[in-house]
């Protein structure tokens, strides 16, 4: 467990800000009012990241409002416990997936929680830092590991699959319309160690990709995803959160791209209906009882204030749910 440290540094840099996170995250303001932390409520941000929005949690839950912050990532809770330091104990600090949440509350002993945070993928400290191997900007070992204990690298995978599971695998996680053609050419051109040569080899296959993309954009996407099994985790942790949230407590995602923001949405609105029998059944009899509301029908997305300011936020949509 990481413990957030108590750093006269930090701690005096956070008071003198007066109350402002200092490099604000993705969809700040708009998660700290779709949570509505409370004094003394406890909440859980399975994507710890860099300690942005918890940092704004665990300011509004003052006093007594505690957070359990999880990250895959052990670099990502360094930085993060750092940042934390000033709530002492009120921040608690694990490197475990959220796919483990139930594990993690019945660990920290809590039955139940008044607010939940998913800002899913991969943080712009992790892009930004080429040995991670997530950018085709930079040249690095083919890795996208969130989690080094994780036994499978984005190499493992080029590497080993066959042609058509390594085409399956783009097409399903990066919605990559040529991608029979890249993993051909990826297949003979291996073994492939590099995000640069694995960038170079997609780019000559994949010559159609629409202007101001890099042709490997969806490569990379659908590699990282498969990596970290991105999209298990998220189905995995939705009916934990739905076991965890207490009457009106909320759930608020961060999605950046379709396939996650549609688990999302097809979640939600299942959670919403008290009947979930297909429309040609003339009675109900699947007992089903709705355990959502949702808060807003359409997903938020930044203001062109915050994508000028921070260009990576623009394909970012949060949705928000209440528990019944
Ligand atoms: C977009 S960043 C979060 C940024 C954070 N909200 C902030 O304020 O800085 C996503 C983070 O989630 C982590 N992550 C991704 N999948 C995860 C999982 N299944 N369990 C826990 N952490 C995960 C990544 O390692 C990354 O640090």
């Amino acid at each position: 467990m990481y413990l957030a440290r108590k750093n006269p540094e930090v701690q005096m840099s956070q008071e003198s800000k007066a109350g402002q996170e200092p490099h604000q995250p993705v969809l700040y303001q708009e998660i700290i009012h779709a949570l509505k932390p409370k004094p003394g409520g406890n909440y859980v941000d399975g994507t710890l990241g860099a300690g942005g929005h918890a940092w704004g949690i665990l300011q509004a839950s003052e006093p007594g409002g505690r957070l359990l912050g999880l990250d895959l990532d052990p670099v990502a809770l360094a930085i993060a416990g750092e940042k934390l330091a000033a709530f002492g104990e009120r921040a608690i600090l694990r490197q475990a997936s959220f796919a483990t949440l139930q594990e993690q509350l019945n660990e920290v002993g809590w039955e139940s929680v008044d607010g939940i945070l998913l800002d899913l993928g991969l943080s712009s400290m992790q892009l930004d830092t080429p040995a991670r191997g997530f950018s085709f900007q930079a040249d690095a070992p083919l890795d996208m590991r969130f989690d080094p204990r994780n036994p499978t690298t984005a190499a493992d995978l080029v590497n080993t699959l066959q042609e058509k599971d390594l085409a399956g695998l783009l097409y399903e996680f990066g919605e990559e319309r040529r991608s029979r053609q890249i993993a051909r050419a990826i297949v003979r051109q291996r073994p492939i160690r590099t995000t640069k040569e694995l960038a170079d080899i997609v780019a000559r296959a994949n010559r159609s990709s629409k202007r101001g993309i890099h042709p490997a954009t969806r490569t990379f996407q659908a590699l990282r995803i498969a990596v970290n099994q991105e999209l298990d985790a998220l189905e995995q942790v939705l009916p934990q959160v739905v076991a965890a949230l207490r009457p009106g407590g909320r759930i608020a995602v961060i999605a950046f791209h379709s396939l996650e923001d549609r688990i999302v949405k097809q979640y939600f609105r299942l959670e919403s209906r008290d009947c979930i029998c297909p429309p040609e059944q003339p009675i109900c009899t699947c007992e089903h009882t709705a355990s959502l509301k949702e808060i807003v029908r359409r997903p938020i997305r930044p203001n062109d204030a915050e994508i000028e300011r921070n260009p990576r936020a623009r394909s970012a949509r949060l949705r928000v749910a209440e528990r019944i």
